[in-house]
């Protein structure tokens, strides 16, 4: 037999290299593209540094022979996964590629995964998963039923530990939802991404409700709606900056600190026009994110679930090149006040936020929580302790600023000196009282109000002693439940003292296996 050349051999690995490359074929690609959507290799050039990807198991293939199976067989079974860098850091990827078999997964394919799964963990580098599957691989039957618990099981065993970010790029149906929502945070490419448990003709036969698939698991849905969602891209581009500019904020394992970035803006600047952003009377609307532009590092502000709980704001910036985690309560929806969405919505927030050693400032104006029997039933004790919980539980430094209201228990939810908060800011508007002016009047004054000839009058005087008295940050101040009374342009500069200060904080609890988060 003829020996085989070096050049023979090499030529055959760039053949199967080749095939390997081209996924389910020409025709499956042009229809991938005709759907407007990228192939999975694109969509990883699209998120990795130039040049940076390293591909693992593209020779990998299934050994499934139900129903003809073994006459379709395609190397790299449907998923191609690896590593590269983002900004020069490692990050693992995997990404479903649908020209292949319909991206769907069984055996083989949920094993690749789960080897970047697990080199994501051992290595301390971040996990970007993209989804587009027509879901668990009918042939394979219970193999692949196993191979979406292996992901599972990984998500979790990963999750506070390497950030893990999940791209919805196609259709992710069934329990194979469970993978992202998992993951830290869910990004969805509009008219592109879908995600449910159902369909709408299961639902149709099962409750004969008329839905389409948009209603239920497109990106607006997700993002609007459910909150299962963290950001609604327009198209795949602006979907991988957004997942680039995610990874900005983070470390890469929760052993290291979020990645430092010499901004050039200097930490001491004084931005005068803060004083006009919020208005003295508490009755008044604005929008927070103008205080927090005006704060942060040349305003740039990364907002996490723009589309959810408007009423609360959470995000990522930078101050004095330092990564910070924003919770910020929005006076100009529903008044700023918390329910059940935005509860849950902050506390997961502020649980990344301390995984990860990023600090978590606050910026409150907040009246209560909202009133309601929707709210009461749907359980507003349980979810509002969600956010008591993740500000107790959270050991990154916590920094508050009360900018204008923080009554009664609302008050406290926000990160009051109680909860650990390590520096509270307060601007000279904030009143820090049980309720507003007007509500704690009416109850402690009732008998004279009631009893005056001049009701009105008296209820204006007794209004006005109240707020006098207590609607002010220097009763709490005089207590040192505030640090610091501040005028609004020494806010940033104020902040960043408070970041250096609590820069190498430390602080040990009791050991215990994990607390139990109200659910
Ligand atoms: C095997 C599959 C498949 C699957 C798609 N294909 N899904 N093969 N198992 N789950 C194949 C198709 O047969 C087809 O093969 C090719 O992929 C492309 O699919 P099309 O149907 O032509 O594409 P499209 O019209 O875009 O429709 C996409 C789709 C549809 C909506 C995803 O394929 C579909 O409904 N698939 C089945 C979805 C499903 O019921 N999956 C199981 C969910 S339950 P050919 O050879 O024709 O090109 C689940 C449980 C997970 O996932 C449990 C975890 C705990």
């Amino acid at each position: 037999m003829a020996e085989r050349t070096i050049e023979q051999l090499c030529g055959n690995l760039l053949a199967k290299r080749e095939k390997a490359s081209q996924g389910g074929g020409e025709k499956a690609i042009a229809k991938q593209h005709e759907k407007g959507k990228l192939t999975a290799r694109e969509r990883i050039a699209k998120i990795l540094d130039p040049g940076s990807f390293v591909e693992l198991d593209e020779l990998v293939e299934h050994r499934c022979s139900n129903f003809g199976m073994e006459k379709t067989v395609f190397e790299g079974d449907g998923v191609v996964t690896g590593y590269g860098t983002v900004d020069g850091r490692i990050v693992y990827v995997f990404s479903q590629d649908f020209t292949v078999i319909g991206g769907s997964l069984g055996e083989a394919h949920a094993k690749k995964i789960c080897k970047v799964l697990d080199l994501a963990v051992q290595n301390g580098a971040p996990c970007v998963g993209i989804n587009d599957s027509g879901g668990a691989r009918i042939q394979e039957a219970v193999d692949a039923l196993s191979g979406y618990g292996n992901i599972f099981f990984r998500n979790v065993k990963a999750s506070g530990v390497v950030p893990q970010l999940s791209v919805i790029a196609g259709p992710c149906a069934g329990g194979a939802v469970y993978s992202p929502a998992l993951t830290d945070f869910v990004y969805m490419v509009d008219k592109v991404g879908i995600m449910h448990i159902t369909g709408p003709q299961v639902i149709k036969a099962v409750t004969g409700e008329d839905v389409t698939s948009e209603q239920i698991g497109g990106a607006t849905a997700h993002n609007r709606t459910s909150g299962v969602a963290h950001f609604f891209a327009k198209d795949e581009a602006e979907c991988y900056d957004q997942v680039r500019k995610t990874l900005s904020f983070l470390p890469s394992n929760n052993l290291e600190e979020p990645p430092f970035k010499e901004t050039g803006d200097d930490p001491a600047r004084a931005d005068l026009s803060l004083r006009e952003v919020v208005p003295t009377n508490p009755n008044k609307a604005y929008d927070v994110r103008d205080v927090i532009k005006k704060v942060v590092d040349d305003a740039d502000f990364f907002e996490v679930q723009p589309m959810f709980a408007m009423n609360i704001v959470t995000g990522f910036a930078r101050v004095g090149g330092r990564v910070i985690g924003i919770i910020a309560n929005q006076a100009r929806v529903m008044a700023g006040c918390l329910d059940i969405d935005a509860s849950c919505k902050a506390a997961r927030h502020i649980r990344i936020c301390d995984s990860f050693n990023i600090p978590i400032i606050t910026f409150e104006d907040v009246p209560g929580y909202l009133p309601g029997l929707n709210q009461e039933m749907g359980g507003i004790i349980k979810h509002g302790a969600k956010l008591l919980y993740a500000y107790s539980e959270a050991t990154s430094p916590k920094i508050t600023v009360v900018l204008r209201k923080a009554y009664g228990g609302s008050y406290l939810g926000m990160c009051s000196k109680d909860l650990g908060a390590d520096v509270v800011l307060a601007w000279p508007q904030a009143e820090i009282a049980v309720m507003g002016a007007e509500g704690a009047a009416n109850i402690i004054f009732r008998k004279e109000i009631d009893a005056a000839s001049d009701k009105a009058a008296t209820r204006a005087e007794k209004i006005e002693e109240y707020r006098n008295a207590f609607a002010n940050p220097y009763v709490a101040a005089a207590r040192g439940f505030v640090d610091r009374v501040i005028m609004p342009e020494e806010t940033r500069l104020a902040i960043h003292q408070a970041l250096t200060m609590t820069e190498d904080k430390k602080e040990l609890r009791p050991k215990r296996k994990h607390g139990v988060m109200p659910a």
